[in-house]
């Protein structure tokens, strides 16, 4: 009996673009926030393993820093989710690329083909943005009206869009170093409708009830904002750091506040936990969405989401932009790896002897 070979999913804009067209853009975030938040409410470590990320660095200083790094998630007996990433601030003058470029591969575990491939750079916004409307839920003050960003890039989009799906957001007051960037971002968050505009970082820091930071600041360079005058409940998500010797928060602000790391194994080492004794650091996310009464009297106080990037948030939206474009019949599927022919010939592939079973690339049929 022959098998079919497997093929491999290709899900690229156009496939997103269609997706977000059928799904919207709203219920596509509001989606993964929950997604996210049943994740981690059930985190099991024997049905899915994470292991802190590993990468290179590929830009030394002088230029700002820059890293290729990969990130795991293994649901046992099913997949394993692999997200390359690189983040390259060096990218966007030099090259006219986001400072994030990623792609998301999925195998199968139990044959070890490669089931799946898609851009990461959407999905890497919406799951960043996804974390910290988690990580808010959970410890801001459920009546903030004010969001306050620092720094104005990509990942600000998102964390912008998934805050004020969470939050009746009446304004949102933004800084950049670069003007330009500030300016553009009224501009690229226009969708939503929402009062956004540029503002004095001192104004900024003062009025927030929430408080994104998502910076490329240099290493060594942080931190970001002063923390002196932020509203006594004022909720911080920690969104940049990413590198050993990165930093976006001060350290006062930091012993102040419950400081709550996505990964703590990870944070401690690339995140705001860097600045902080492990016994100055809170609990996981994970724990707090487990056990939110323990963490209810914080909401009234200064809080700090240490953000990393969480291979878990990496795994959830895969899942989720994967099965919407399944059910919509969305991708290319590709014969990729050399499968269709005689297992114990692996120069079958020169005969053409795979050709007759795998065929030239086609639109995903929505099976
Ligand atoms: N936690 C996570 O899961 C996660 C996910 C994605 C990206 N990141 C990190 O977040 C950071 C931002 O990513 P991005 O894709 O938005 O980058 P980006 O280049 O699109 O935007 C960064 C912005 O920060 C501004 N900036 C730099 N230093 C600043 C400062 N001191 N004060 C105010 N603004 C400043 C820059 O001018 C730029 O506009 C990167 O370091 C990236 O690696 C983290």
């Amino acid at each position: 009996m022959t098998h079919p070979a497997p093929r491999t999913l290709l899900l690229g804009p156009p496939d997103l673009r269609a997706l977000v067209e059928g799904v919207g853009l709203d219920v596509l975030m509001d989606e993964l926030i929950q997604a996210l938040t049943v994740a981690l409410r059930e985190l099991d470590e024997s049905v899915l393993q994470v292991p802190k990320r590993e990468g290179f660095q590929v830009v030394s200083e002088p230029r700002p820093s820059g890293v290729i790094g990969w990130m795991p998630a293994l649901r046992r007996g099913d997949s394993l989710t692999v997200r390359v990433a690189s983040s390259l601030p060096t990218n966007r003058g030099e090259a006219g690329l986001p400072t994030l470029v990623a792609t998301h591969s999925v195998y199968d575990v139990k044959t070890g083909h490669l089931a799946a491939v898609m851009d990461g750079v959407f999905a890497t916004a919406l799951r960043t943005g996804a974390a910290s409307a988690v990580a808010s839920r959970y410890l801001a003050s459920p009546d903030s009206r004010v969001l306050g960003l620092v720094g104005c890039g990509a990942q600000a989009v998102s964390q912008l869009h998934a805050l004020s799906r969470v939050f009746r957001l009446e304004q949102v007051l933004v800084h950049d170093l670069d003007a330009d960037a500030a300016r553009s971002f009224v501009r690229r968050v226009e969708f939503l409708g929402l009062d956004v505009r540029p503002t004095p970082l001192p104004d900024l820091e003062v009025c927030a009830d929430i408080l994104c930071t998502a910076t490329t600041v240099a290493r060594g360079a942080g931190p970001v904002i002063s923390g002196h005058a932020l509203q006594p409940h004022a909720h911080v998500n920690a969104v940049g750091a990413d590198q050993p010797g990165k930093a976006e928060l001060p350290l006062a602000l930091l012993r102040r506040s419950l400081v709550v790391p996505d990964f703590p194994a990870q944070a401690r080492l690339e995140g705001e936990c860097q600045q902080l004794h492990p016994d100055q650091i809170g609990p996981d996310l994970a724990t707090v969405v487990q056990q939110p009464e323990e963490f209810q009297g914080w909401r009234e106080r200064n809080t700090v989401f240490d953000s990393t990037g969480h291979a878990l948030e990496d795994h959830v939206v895969t899942r989720l932009l994967l099965d919407h474009a399944r059910r919509m019949g969305l991708g290319t599927l590709v014969a990729l790896e050399s499968l269709g022919g005689d297992p114990l010939d692996p120069y079958g592939l020169v005969r053409g002897d795979a050709d007759a079973r795998t065929g030239s690339p086609r639109r995903a049929t929505g099976t």
